[in-house]
């Protein structure tokens, strides 16, 4: 297989640095643009040495700010283009909501433009946000989702999914090679501690010996993706044929009580941590699970990995950066 020159935007980030590890792994070259808003120099630290990786700190909102010349970083050329550069977990994507939305909007747009201009095929990381608080269960592609606009979680949701709309106007007004990827909550090692999530959070309290927070009655249900799992599937959609631009949902379909998470957690971690309820935030979604039938028949992709050994390689993970 030919090297190829590939930009990650959102590099410096929980998913976006195992991306990069992956490429890099793979023989290709990876430039990396990250504003490190909600990521960290340490998830790329062990990458910034070699010669087939850089890492530029760039905000996606501003690509196109007069003196910066990219082609210099790659010769002139990009063969593919990953957008991730988002935040990604509701603490952090409501803390600066205005941001969220021109990530996801103009940085968009800005990381299309540089895909037209170099001929170069672009993967979007949207979300299984773009559902809302589904009225279908489990939620295929087909399904339009049900989503407040006015919310305190719209700028997440609607930004991606005015992101996934202006994906395709680029493909249908230049012909350009577009892939959507409707991405589940997925964990793993290097998620960051303090963002708000509700693996890491459990993880967290449990190692600190502190209570862990379920919000509502913890019936609520979430399907947790491995991150290992997450990064074949986004290499094998961007691979995937040309027709093939999605939207397609990567996930684990198995479907778990935020509850049942939390006494999983305890047990691996043998943690004796109580479990504290506290009420629901607004706009929480009841259900969560991915239908995955079109992945499977069209990538020829399945989760591999368990929630069982997901969960104990990220406690590994937490341990060593936590106590
Ligand atoms: N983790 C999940 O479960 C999940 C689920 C659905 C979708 N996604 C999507 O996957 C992508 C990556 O998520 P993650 O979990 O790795 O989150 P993350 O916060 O760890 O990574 C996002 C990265 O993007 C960078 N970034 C944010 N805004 C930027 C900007 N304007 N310019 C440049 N860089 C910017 C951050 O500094 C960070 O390094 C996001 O687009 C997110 O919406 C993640």
């Amino acid at each position: 297989m030919e090297p190829k020159k590939i930009l990650v935007a959102g590099g410096a980030g929980f998913i976006g640095s195992h991306l990069c590890d992956y490429l890099i792994g793979q023989g290709h070259g990876v430039v990396c643009i990250d504003n490190l808003s909600t990521g960290r120099k340490e998830n790329i630290q062990h990458l910034l040495k070699h010669r087939n990786f850089k890492f530029i700190e760039m905000d996606v909102v501003h690509l196109h700010r007069p003196g910066v010349n990219f082609s210099k970083f790659w010769g002139g050329r990009v063969d593919e283009i990953y957008h991730l550069a988002s935040p990604a977990s509701p603490p952090q994507y409501q803390k600066n909501p205005i941001g969220t939305w021109q990530a996801n909007t103009i940085g968009t747009v800005n990381l299309l433009e540089l895909a037209r201009r170099h001929r170069a095929k672009f993967l979007l990381a949207s979300t299984s946000e773009v559902y809302g608080d589904p009225l279908v269960h489990p939620q295929t592609e087909t399904y339009w989702g049900n989503v407040n606009p006015v919310g305190i979680r719209s700028c997440y949701d609607e930004s991606k999914r005015a992101g996934e709309t202006v994906c395709m106007d680029y493909h249908r007004t230049y012909g350009m090679i577009v892939k959507i990827v409707r991405i589940f909550n997925t964990y793993g090692p290097r998620m960051d501690k303090n963002d708000g999530r509700v693996v890491s959070n459990f993880i967290t309290q449990a190692l600190m010996k502190r209570p862990l927070t379920v919000y509502g009655r913890g019936k609520q249900t979430r399907s947790f993706q491995y991150i290992a799992d997450l990064i074949i599937g986004l290499v094998k959609m961007m691979a995937s044929s040309k027709s093939f631009i999605g939207p397609v949902n990567l996930g684990n379909p198995k479907e778990f009580t935020i509850k049942e998470l939390a006494l999983k957690v305890l047990e691996l971690t043998g943690s004796k941590s109580k479990i504290v309820y506290k009420p629901l935030p607004p706009d929480d979604p009841q259900q969560r699970r991915p239908d995955i039938a079109l992945a499977e028949k069209t990538l020829h992709w399945r989760p591999q990995v368990s929630l069982h050994t997901g969960l104990k390689r990220t406690i590994e993970y937490f341990k060593i950066t936590l106590l």
